[in-house]
């Protein structure tokens, strides 16, 4: 599978097979991340594998998230489409990663003055780079934020400084979702791929940025 063609079958994968990711799979993932751009040259992104850990308190605390967010859906519709929608495999993942943002404590970093979040974009590029090399590989993973992030980076005893940047869950595929992302497939929203809704050429001295992005 070339470049492109990873970058477009990746999916944010919720149904697993329950075979087991081989570890040269996921070394070589993890190797992807750490080739990821990051502010500075900091590295910040820390990976933990919780796979014989935490599932049910993690699932727990989903749960309640997951409750709370409902009271945001006044549409009665909306709210039993988002009810039947699976928005994690906590549970059912083969592997769990949980994800850490490691924010440099004595050193002087580049690119961060003022702004910590390069720090975490910083985390984001190691893991699409991890995401798209498991795509390639014939494997899969699901990016989970719905939790209580405090919850685990106590029970896991994580330094003070990493901030949890989520779990992703990994493992086969089990579908691919009609190819494309799940929330379009299942009706919660569509994908908007028009380039010029996204993208519009440097404004020219005097004139306006163009509308259509703003
Ligand atoms: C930072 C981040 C957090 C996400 N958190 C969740 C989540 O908690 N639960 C979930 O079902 N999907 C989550 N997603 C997945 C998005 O819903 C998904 O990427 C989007 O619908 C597009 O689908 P695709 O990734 O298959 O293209 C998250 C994605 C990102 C980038």
């Amino acid at each position: 599978m070339d470049l492109t063609q990873a970058i477009a079958s990746r999916r944010d994968t919720r149904h697993f097979t329950d075979e087991k990711v081989p570890e040269a799979v996921l070394n070589r993932a993890l190797n992807a991340a750490l080739h990821g751009p990051s502010v500075g040259l900091s590295q910040p992104c820390r990976f933990i594998d919780i796979s014989s850990s935490c599932r049910q308190t993690l699932l727990e605390t989903f749960s309640g998230k997951r409750l709370a967010a409902e009271d945001e859906i006044d549409d009665l519709d909306r709210l039993k489409l988002h009810r039947s929608l699976k928005l994690e495999s906590l549970a059912d993942a083969p592997t769990l990663l949980a994800i850490f943002c490691a924010y440099p404590q004595d050193e002087y970093t580049i690119g961060i003055i003022g702004n910590h979040r390069a720090l975490e974009w910083s985390c984001a590029c190691s893991i699409q780079n991890l995401w798209l090399t498991l795509t390639a590989e014939g494997y899969g993973a699901g990016w989970v934020t719905i939790f209580d992030m405090n919850m685990l980076a106590e029970k896991l005893d994580v330094p003070m400084h990493w901030e949890p940047m989520g779990i992703l869950c990994i493992g086969k595929p089990a579908t691919d979702y009609d190819r494309k992302p799940m929330l379009e497939q299942l009706g919660w929203r569509q994908r908007d791929l028009n380039l010029h809704q996204f993208y519009s050429s440097a404004c020219i001295p005097g004139t306006k940025p163009d509308q259509s992005v703003l």
